[in-house]
Parts: C-alpha cells; sequence; structure tokens
C-alpha cells in the first residue's frame, strides 16, 4: 500500500525572523512513517520543522507552512486519490489554524507594530484532500473522545486517533502515548500508555484493513 503521513508543526510567518507555530516534535509521524516502511510499504513522509532522522525507506518531503505542506500531499496524492492503488492518509501533523495576513518581507522593526497582528484561516489539508482512506488525530485537553467522534464525521475520516495531552505520558515532546481510537462506526477502542512505535504499528495494522 501507498502511505502519506504528514507530521510536526508548521510554521507560519510573520517577517523573516518570526513566526507562529506550536510544540510538536513530529515524533508520532515518523513513528507512523517507520511502522508502515517496516511493514513493507510505500511511504511519503511530508513533515514540518523537525529534528529528526528520516526513518530508512521512507521518501520525506520538507515544508514550512499550512499551504505548503497541502501543496506537497496533494503532489504526493497525484491522480490516485480513490480505488485500487489511492493510499492512506495519516495526519499527525499539527497544523496551525491561522497564518498571519501578511508576512514582511524584512525583519519588522518595533516601532513599526501596533501591538495588533491580523490572521487569516488557512486550509484544513485533511478536510480539503479528497481521499477514501483518511486517519486523523485529534490532540485535545478535555473531552477527547467526543472530539474526536466531531472530527471524524467532520472531516471524513475513517479512524481519529484521539488523545488528552494533558495527561502525563501523553502528547507533545514524550516517547510515549495515551490514545484511543475513534472510528466512523462510532465505536471507540481505548489503548493503555504504550510507546510512540507501538501506537503506530496498531495505527499500519487498521490501514491495513482499509485496503
Ligand atoms: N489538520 C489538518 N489541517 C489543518 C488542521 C488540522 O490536516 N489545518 C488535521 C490534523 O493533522 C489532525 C486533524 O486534522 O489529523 C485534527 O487536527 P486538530 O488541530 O485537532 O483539529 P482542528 O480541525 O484544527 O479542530 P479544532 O481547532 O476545532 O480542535
Amino acid at each position: 500500500m501507498r502511505f502519506i503521513v504528514t507530521a510536526g508543526p508548521t510554521r507560519e510567518h510573520i517577517d523573516p525572523v518570526r513566526f507562529l507555530s506550536n510544540p510538536s516534535t513530529g515524533r508520532m509521524g515518523f513513528a507512523v512513517a517507520r511502522a508502515a516502511a517496516e511493514r513493507g510499504h510505500e511511504v511519503t513522509l511530508v513533515s514540518g520543522p523537525v529534528a529528526l532522522k528520516t526513518p530508512k525507506g521512507v521518501t520525506r518531503v520538507d515544508v514550512t507552512s499550512a499551504r505548503e505542506m497541502l501543496a506537497a500531499v496533494e503532489d504526493a496524492l497525484g491522480d490516485a486519490q480513490d480505488g485500487a492503488g489511492a493510499p492512506v492518509i495519516v495526519a499527525t501533523a499539527a497544523v496551525a489554524d491561522w497564518r498571519p495576513a501578511q508576512t514582511a518581507a524584512k525583519k519588522l522593526k518595533k516601532r513599526d507594530m501596533t501591538g495588533v497582528l491580523r490572521l487569516v484561516r488557512n486550509p484544513d489539508i485533511l478536510k480539503t484532500v479528497k481521499c477514501a482512506r483518511k486517519i486523523g488525530f485529534a490532540a485535545e485537553t478535555g473531552d477527547a473522545l467526543a472530539e474526536a467522534a466531531r472530527k471524524c464525521r467532520e472531516k471524513g475520516l475513517a479512524m481519529v486517533v484521539a488523545n488528552d495531552v494533558t495527561e502525563k505520558g501523553a502528547g507533545f515532546g514524550v516517547s510515549t502515548n495515551r490514545v484511543a481510537f475513534v472510528k466512523s462506526d462510532g465505536s471507540a477502542e481505548r489503548l493503555p500508555l504504550m510507546s510512540k512505535l507501538a501506537v503506530a504499528r496498531r495505527i499500519v495494522r487498521f490501514a491495513e484493513t482499509l485496503a
């Protein structure tokens, strides 16, 4: 099978030396890419700025902003969006939902700043791409299962991997995760605390059932 995995944060530049972003390290996405490659799948990993080594056998495309990430995913998808040979998309990236309305070409001087930054919405990558086999993530700070079920419906996903990032051992910058698989049929399976690689292997096994 073909897998397209998004990973890491995006950066939305205000000027060449300032940006809006988040603390995603990319570990979960890199683990999914590794797990899929280990199972013999063809993997394209579209990553925001992270400090991780590309897993063996994985094709990596580096991007900075959400719009670049969307373009790279669409490029990797090509014409094969549905039917036999269509890839599975696993979206682990922590995509910035908003970007500055303008990006200054030169460093802004504080005397030129007003204290107000106007933002515009970024595209929702997972919702935008036309693909039958999509798996998303929902990093929440409470009520993760209900939010995951909503995202599953709204983005037309086969499954959402839900986690509460305020829980110990889950979320940003740690090597473990405690997640629940919320599927399009409404079922929810809670998994125990396990390594991100172990979670990734479970996700890949589920993706294989979508073939
Ligand atoms: N996602 C995406 N593009 C975006 C925002 C999110 O592809 N612009 C993907 C993420 O990679 C993840 C899923 O959508 O797989 C859910 O992301 P999340 O940030 O939790 O959800 P949002 O849709 O931004 O919802 P909300 O702000 O309402 O929590």
